[in-house]
């Protein structure tokens, strides 16, 4: 039996490797498995992703390597039993939004405020309350729809949420608001 061989694979996202008994082995890295035979020294590269695989996605961009800068975040990352917070942006204006996601009814966003104290955030840093389907006011206890961000209880009742429109394109989620340009990602 050989020493063990040590093999690294080193990716732009990440660096695999394995120690080798034998005369081949393989690791792995970014999705691809790298098998090779010490003997002949030679390495080669098995189950390629397929061209759906590795390709560019759009919202990372495609020629110049740049994100959409409406891109949120992947549907399956919006919760549904709390929310996710990012930033619209509109020149040097930020607004601070939340979404939620409804199972069979897609993705909403509002400004992140509740309209009966404007500075007191319905996300304040670890998602909104939910209970049966309603946002609720850490605060104060007002009710909020999901969809339209009606108010039904508590001090605030009748008003509602500013609504911030997002929209799905292939699985992604991306702010649609004519008001900003931009978002930052979720934080
Ligand atoms: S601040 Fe939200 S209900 Fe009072």
């Amino acid at each position: 039996m050989r020493d063990s061989i040590r093999v690294s694979v080193e990716s732009d996202s990440e660096e695999a490797s394995v120690h080798v008994h034998d005369d081949a082995g393989e690791v792995a890295t970014d999705g691809v498995t790298f098998r090779f035979s010490i003997d002949g020294a030679d390495v080669t590269e098995a189950d390629t992703p397929s061209d759906e695989d590795t390709s560019t996605r759009a919202h990372e961009g495609s020629d110049d390597g740049e994100r959409d800068p409406r891109y949120i975040a992947p549907v399956t990352e919006i919760p549904t039993d709390s929310t996710l917070r990012c930033t619209a942006v509109d020149g040097n204006r930020t607004t601070e939004i939340i979404l939620r996601r409804e199972r069979d009814a897609g993705v909403f966003a509002w400004r992140n405020s509740c309209p009966h104290k404007p500075n007191v955030p319905l996300d304040p840093g670890d998602g909104a309350i939910i209970d049966d389907d309603r946002i609720v006011c850490h605060a104060h206890g007002a009710r909020f729809e999901c969809g339209d961000g009606f108010c039904t209880a508590g001090p605030c009742r009748g008003d509602a949420l500013d609504e911030i429109d997002v929209e799905v394109r292939d699985s992604d989620v991306y702010l649609s608001d004519e008001r900003f340009a931009a978002c930052n990602l979720p934080y």
